[in-house]
C-alpha cells in the first residue's frame, strides 16, 4: 500500500484505526498531544497484534512487519512529519476548537493531494472543513469501537467536500476489508441516529413501569434476538458516553422530542453510577451480587420488543425519507456497526409496515406525544401497500 496514513490521537479509536491500516500494509504515523498517550497507543497496537498471532489469525512475521511500519511521532515534533501522508485521520478529543486547531496545523504541512479525515461522532463535517483552506479534501471517516473488530465505516461528505475525494477514500477503506456506507452530514450520521430508540424506548418503558430492567433486557434478547439488552448495553458503553450522545443528537435536532434524553439515565450519571466501569449502573457488578431475575412472560416480552422495534423501524424509515442514506446502507449500517440481528427496513417488511404504523399511532394517541409520530414515508408506504427495497 503506497498511501502513508497519519493518525492523530492515539486513544481507543486512533490506536484501533492505526492497527487497521498497518495490518493492511500501510506505513502509519501515529501521534498524540501527550507522550504517555502515544506510547500507550503504540502498546495497544502491539498487544492487539500479538493477540492476533496467538489466535492464529496472523503470523509472527506479519506482526513484526506491521509494527515495523508504525512510526510514533513524539508530540514535541508537532505534525511536521505528517507532510509525507496521503491520508490523515484525526481521532482526538471530541471538541470542535481542539479539532479545528489540529486541522489548521495539518494543512500547514501536508501536500495538496493529502486527504484530511475526522473520526468525529457528533460534530459536523461542515464545521470542521470550514476552518480549512481546502474544505474540499475534508471528510468524515467514522469507525466504530473497537475499530479493528467492527467492520462498519460511515463515509461522510460535508457540503464542501469533493465527492470524488469521498469516493476515493471509501474505496481505500473498502480495500481494508471494511464495509463503507455513505451518510449525510447530519447529527449522529446513520447509526448513532437510528439506534437512539433502542435505549430511549427501553428507558421510557422502565419509567412507565411496563417492566423492570432485567425483563426488558430479556425480551430484547430472547424475543428480539439482539446480542445485548438495552440496559446491559448502556452499562457496557457507560452512561457518561451514552447519555452525552443522546443529548448531543437531541440538541443538534433542535430538541425534537423523539430524541429526548431520559432523566432516569441522567440521575444515574449524576450519581456516578456509570455502568460496568464504575461497578454499578442499572446492574450491580460487585463480585457476588445477585443478578435480578427477569419475568419471562412471552406476551409481555413481545409487547416490549414490538414497541422498541416500531420506534427503530420508524427512525430508519425517517432517515431514508430525509435522504440521510440509501435503504441498503441504512440496513447494512445497523447490522455491521452495532450488530443488529437484521436490517431494520427488512425487519419492518417482515413484521408488516401496517402493524408497525398502527402501533406508533396507538402510542401517539395514548400519550399525545410527538415522540411517537410516524415518519411520512412509513405512512406513504402503508397507503401504497409498499415494501422497502433493500
Ligand atoms: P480517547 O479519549 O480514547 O482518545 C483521544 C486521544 O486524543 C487522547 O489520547 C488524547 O490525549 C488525544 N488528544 C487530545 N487532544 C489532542 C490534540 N490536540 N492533538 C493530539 N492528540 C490529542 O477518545 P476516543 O474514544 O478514541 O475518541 C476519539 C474520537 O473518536 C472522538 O472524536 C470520538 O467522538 C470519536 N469516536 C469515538 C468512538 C468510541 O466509541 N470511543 C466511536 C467512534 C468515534
Amino acid at each position: 500500500m503506497d498511501t502513508i496514513v497519519g493518525v492523530v490521537g492515539a486513544g481507543a479509536m486512533g490506536s484501533g484505526i492505526a492497527q487497521v491500516a498497518l495490518t493492511r500494509g500501510h506505513r502509519v504515523l501515529l501521534t498524540d498531544a501527550a507522550l504517555p498517550a502515544v506510547l500507550k497507543g503504540r502498546d495497544l497496537v502491539a498487544d492487539a497484534l500479538e493477540r492476533e498471532v496467538v489466535k492464529g489469525r496472523m503470523t509472527g512475521e506479519a506482526k513484526e512487519a506491521a509494527l515495523g511500519r508504525l512510526q510514533v511521532v513524539e508530540p514535541d515534533r508537532g505534525v511536521t512529519p505528517f507532510r509525507e501522508c496521503g491520508l490523515v485521520i484525526e481521532a482526538i478529543v471530541e471538541r470542535l476548537d481542539v479539532k479545528l486547531a489540529t486541522f489548521r496545523a495539518l494543512e500547514q504541512v501536508v501536500s495538496a493531494e493529502c486527504v484530511l479525515a475526522t473520526n468525529t461522532s457528533s460534530l459536523s463535517i461542515a464545521s470542521i472543513g470550514a476552518s480549512c483552506r481546502h474544505p474540499e479534501r475534508v471528510l468524515g471517516v467514522h469507525f466504530f469501537n473497537p475499530a479493528p473488530v467492527l467492520p462498519l465505516v460511515e463515509i461522510v461528505a460535508g457540503v464542501r467536500t469533493d465527492p470524488v475525494v469521498a469516493e476515493r477514500v471509501a474505496r481505500l477503506v473498502d480495500s481494508w476489508g471494511k464495509v463503507t456506507v455513505r451518510a449525510a452530514d447530519t447529527p449522529g450520521f446513520i447509526v448513532n441516529r437510528i439506534a437512539r430508540p433502542f435505549y430511549g424506548e427501553a428507558l421510557r418503558m422502565l419509567e412507565e413501569g411496563v417492566a423492570d430492567v432485567a425483563t426488558i433486557d430479556w425480551a430484547m434478547k430472547s424475543i428480539g434476538g439482539f446480542r445485548m439488552g438495552p440496559f446491559e448495553l448502556m452499562d457496557f458503553i457507560g452512561h457518561d458516553v451514552n447519555y452525552v450522545v443522546t443529548e448531543s443528537v437531541w440538541t443538534a435536532m433542535y430538541f425534537d422530542p423523539r430524541y429526548r434524553p431520559s432523566l432516569t439515565q441522567k440521575r444515574l450519571l449524576e450519581a456516578g453510577l456509570l455502568g460496568r466501569k464504575s461497578g454499578r449502573g442499572f446492574y450491580d457488578y460487585v463480585p457476588g451480587a445477585t443478578p435480578p431475575e427477569p419475568v419471562k412472560d412471552e406476551t409481555l416480552g413481545t409487547i416490549i420488543f414490538r414497541r422498541t422495534l416500531a420506534m427503530l423501524v420508524n427512525e430508519a424509515a425517517d432517515a431514508l425519507y430525509l435522504r440521510i442514506a440509501s435503504a441498503a446502507d441504512i440496513d447494512l449500517a445497523m447490522t455491521k456497526g452495532v450488530n443488529y440481528p437484521k436490517g431494520l427496513l427488512a425487519w419492518g417488511n417482515e413484521i408488516g409496515l401496517g402493524k408497525l404504523l398502527d402501533h406508533l399511532e396507538a402510542l401517539q394517541c395514548e400519550t399525545g406525544e410527538d415522540r411517537y409520530r410516524p415518519s411520512p414515508l412509513l405512512r406513504r408506504m402503508v397507503r401504497n401497500d409498499d415494501r422497502f427495497v433493500v
